[in-house]
């Protein structure tokens, strides 16, 4: 099937049928450009982007090195608010630079500080917990995203993250699970969807199957995203 082009209208739009089919995973896509726009290389200057993540980081992996060597954005820092995250020595691979904070760093704005100083022109969140202080929010209006492993609304709300998300979905026996990559503003899971992919479910995958088969959507699409969403800065 192929792409319809689709113009976004603003605010917290929640699609209740989908927006765009292109194959059997993909069922939502919107950022504010048509869509050949990204196929073409017509930015200025290389985006910087931050990561925050609190656990292993196998996103933040797969989207550093997926912006490695590359001509239009860039990893400049991960920063996380655990010392002993998995993700810090995967950037650390890489030679990404990395921080760590506390609560009260955080929202003492030494975070928002950090980003400005590294000229940070988008933000990451890849399975980073703590919810965004306002002013973070306010500063990267359009420029902060985050992915949920659920389709959104389904399954969000503050304490769905990780395995609770994926149990709640076998409990529920879901007939598909799947990915949302949104905008981050100051409710859990509810900015503005840019895009959702879906996979099917089997009556016996458990909860770990359905993780797995998550995970790989993850892999598969949260750098296009990301880089989508450089491409219109
Ligand atoms: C992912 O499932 C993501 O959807 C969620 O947190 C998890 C992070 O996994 N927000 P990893 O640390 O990137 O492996």
């Amino acid at each position: 099937m192929g792409w319809k082009s689709h113009r976004p209208n603003h605010g917290n739009y929640r699609p209740e049928t989908p927006a765009i089919i292109i194959d059997e995973e993909i069922f939502f896509f919107r950022l504010s450009l048509p869509l050949p726009y990204y196929f073409c290389a017509r930015m200025t200057k290389s985006k910087n982007i931050a990561i925050l993540a609190s656990g292993g980081g196998s996103n933040a992996e797969n989207i550093i090195s997926h912006f490695a060597n590359y001509k239009y954005a860039k990893v400049k820092m991960v920063l996380s608010n655990k010392e002993n995250a998995g993700v810090l020595e995967k950037a650390a691979k890489f030679e990404v630079p990395t921080k760590t904070f506390n609560k009260e760093q955080f929202q003492a704005g030494k975070v928002l500080e950090w980003l400005k100083e590294a000229e940070i022109d988008v933000v990451v969140l890849a399975g980073f917990l703590w919810k965004m202080p306002d002013e973070i929010i306010a500063a990267f209006e359009g420029k902060m995203i985050n992915i949920h492993p659920s389709l959104l609304p389904a399954y969000g709300g503050k304490g769905m993250y990780g395995m609770h998300v994926h149990q709640a979905v076998k409990e529920a026996g879901e007939k598909h699970s799947g990915i949302t990559i949104h905008l981050v503003n100051s409710n859990y899971d509810e900015g503005a969807i840019l895009f959702q992919a879906r996979t099917t479910l089997e009556q016996d995958d458990s909860a770990e199957d359905i993780a797995a088969k998550v995970l790989q959507l993850e892999h598969k699409y949260f750098p296009r995203i990301i880089d989508a969403l450089c491409k219109q800065q």
